[in-house]
């Protein structure tokens, strides 16, 4: 087993929506683990640090400005191979294109507005865990239900 912390947040349109509960069901049911969950408005620098890696690009802007336009709700999940899991419960950026079952796939319309972020590496994670969470926010704990989703 390859037991990862991954950062997730459902995004403003997610929150607009009512779909947080929709969106956080989802990776309960599959199986990951709550470590820690925060309702928040991002700051704009804290977003420029976030999106960090696509600074310069056409859509930069409007993203920035999405991702603070409204709450967010911020968590980290914990599991086996947890980043890639927590990708492909996502879907592709595109919801248009991401399948039939994916939360954007289910739920999206728009690039621009595709409901839920999930870190893409360890590194990222890292860095995004950190850049939300202080190291005493992550709750440890045992998770009874995992002697019944690990075998
Ligand atoms: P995220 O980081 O939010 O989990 O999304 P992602 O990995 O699937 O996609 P990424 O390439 O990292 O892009 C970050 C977010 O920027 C917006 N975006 N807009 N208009 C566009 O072409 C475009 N491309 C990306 C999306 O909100 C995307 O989730
Ligand atoms: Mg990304």
């Amino acid at each position: 087993m390859a037991i990862e912390q991954t950062y997730l947040m459902v995004k403003p349109d997610g929150v607009q929506r009512g779909l947080c509960g929709e969106i956080v069901s989802r990776f309960e049911r599959k199986g990951l683990k709550i470590v820690a969950m925060k309702f928040t408005a991002i700051k704009k620098e804290t977003a420029e640090n976030h999106y960090g890696e696509h600074k310069g690009k056409g859509f930069y802007n409007s993203l920035i400005s999405y991702i603070t336009s409204a709450p967010v709700l911020a968590m980290v999940l914990e599991g086996d191979n947890a980043i890639s899991v927590c990708r492909n419960l996502m879907g592709k950026t595109n919801p248009q294109e991401a399948a039939l079952g994916t939360i954007r796939g289910d739920l999206g319309m728009m690039t621009g507005m595709n409901l839920i972020h999930g870190s893409d590496s360890p590194e990222s994670a890292a860095r995004e865990i950190s850049l939300f969470f202080r190291p005493e926010e992550l709750m440890i704990y045992k998770r009874t239900a995992d002697d019944w989703i690990y075998e």
